[in-house]
């Protein structure tokens, strides 16, 4: 069974502050959708209005075709997992990856298939008779997923699930999620973060919110290489974000004339140019800038340089650099022009 998930205006409240403003927002049948955002941007408000377990004081909420807005949570037919993995410490693995299903009342002859089955597609067939304090983190996290797929729901709310994890269990973590999701196609995702990286990665779709409304929402391609705003500019991946003035298929930064596709943005307005610090080279080139090095970080892939040019400092990842310059050092900066995005004033408040 696969439903979607649709936000029909739904603002939440507490008090006086709105912590959620009139999203819109629609995850596909089948799709992970990413909601990426700072601290405090209402991610999990958001998660928590499709669960049951905030009311939003307006708007309306949907699962598949059904209106779930006034439903309890049991009967909305979806899983959730959150950062805490929340299982019960005086029950085995297989109580609690059962404990969802008494619950949704599934036949009590079907439960033990079940609990197999979803401890099974998580890799944890083997610790059903241990106790959540005989897990290490990652494998609890597991079994809070099992736990949410055992009811078989048509939606899987993930919220920063891997957050408690440390960096190298996180990674592995994250591929057996996007297996998961390939084993699973029908069922939709919506999938709380504030990790560019799981966003990038896991994510058909990224939400992207701040102070709680709805900024961007595009495949990770499209919000990484034509980002609409400074803050998905910075949000998603690293931006230098450079004031400029825009004049005709060029725009002037300082002093200096950068070549760049100027759109549709006027001539005459100041805008900001979005140039990726990896697509920065070191060196003369097209679009040359010339400053002074203001820090050099080794970052074991790659060099990050800082460059101080016309009172902005300039980010450059690079690779292969052998003889890295020092401190200090005038140094010349390049990029493509088709590297580099121009947000108009306009857009940029979203
Ligand atoms: N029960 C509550 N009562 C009052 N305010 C709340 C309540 N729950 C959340 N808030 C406020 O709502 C805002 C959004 O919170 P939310 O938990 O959705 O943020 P978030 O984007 O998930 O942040 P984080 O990344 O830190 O988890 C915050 O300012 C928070 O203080
Ligand atoms: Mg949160």
């Amino acid at each position: 069974m696969s439903s979607g998930i649709r936000f029909d205006r739904v603002s939440v409240a507490y008090g006086k502050n709105t912590v959620l403003d009139a999203l819109d927002l629609t995850v596909e049948p089948g799709e992970v959708m990413a909601l990426l955002g700072p601290s405090g941007s209402g991610k999990t408000t958001a998660l928590r209005a499709v669960a049951g377990f905030v009311r939003p004081a307006s708007g309306r909420v949907f699962i598949g075709e059904r209106d779930v807005t006034g439903l309890p949570p049991h009967q909305r037919g979806i899983g959730m997992v959150v950062q805490q993995y929340a299982l019960f410490p005086h029950m085995r693995v297989a109580e609690n990856v059962a404990f969802g299903m008494k619950a949704q009342k599934v036949p009590k002859s079907e439960i033990p298939g079940r609990v197999a089955e979803a401890l099974d597609m998580t890799g944890m067939a083997s610790y059903a008779r241990r106790f959540p304090r005989e897990l290490s983190g990652g494998q609890q996290q597991r079994v809070a997923i099992a736990r949410a797929l055992a009811i078989r729901p048509g939606v899987l709310l993930l919220d920063e699930p891997l957050s408690a994890l440390d960096a190298q269990l996180r990674s592995g973590m994250l591929g057996e999620l996007a297996r998961l999701h390939r084993e699973l196609p029908d069922v939709s995702i919506l999938y709380v973060t504030h990790d560019q990286v799981e966003a990038l990665t896991l994510a058909d779709r990224i939400a992207v919110m701040d102070k709680a409304r709805l900024k961007d929402c595009g495949t990770p391609q499209e919000l990484y290489r034509a980002p609409r705003t400074e803050f998905t500019a910075s949000f998603v991946g690293n931006a230098n974000l450079l004031p400029v003035r825009v004049g005709s298929g060029a725009v002037s930064f300082g002093a200096t004339d950068l070549k760049v596709d100027t759109g549709d943005v006027a001539q005459g307005a100041t805008a900001t140019l979005c140039v990726r610090p990896h697509l920065v080279g070191l060196g003369d080139g097209p679009n040359a800038l010339s400053g002074r090095v203001a820090e050099v970080q080794w970052r074991g892939a790659t060099h990050r340089l800082y460059v101080d040019v016309a009172g902005e400092r300039v980010k450059a990842d690079l690779r292969e650099l052998r003889t890295p310059p020092g401190i200090g050092d005038e140094v010349t900066l390049h990029f493509a022009p088709e590297d580099a995005v121009l947000l108009g004033a306009g857009v940029t408040d979203g």
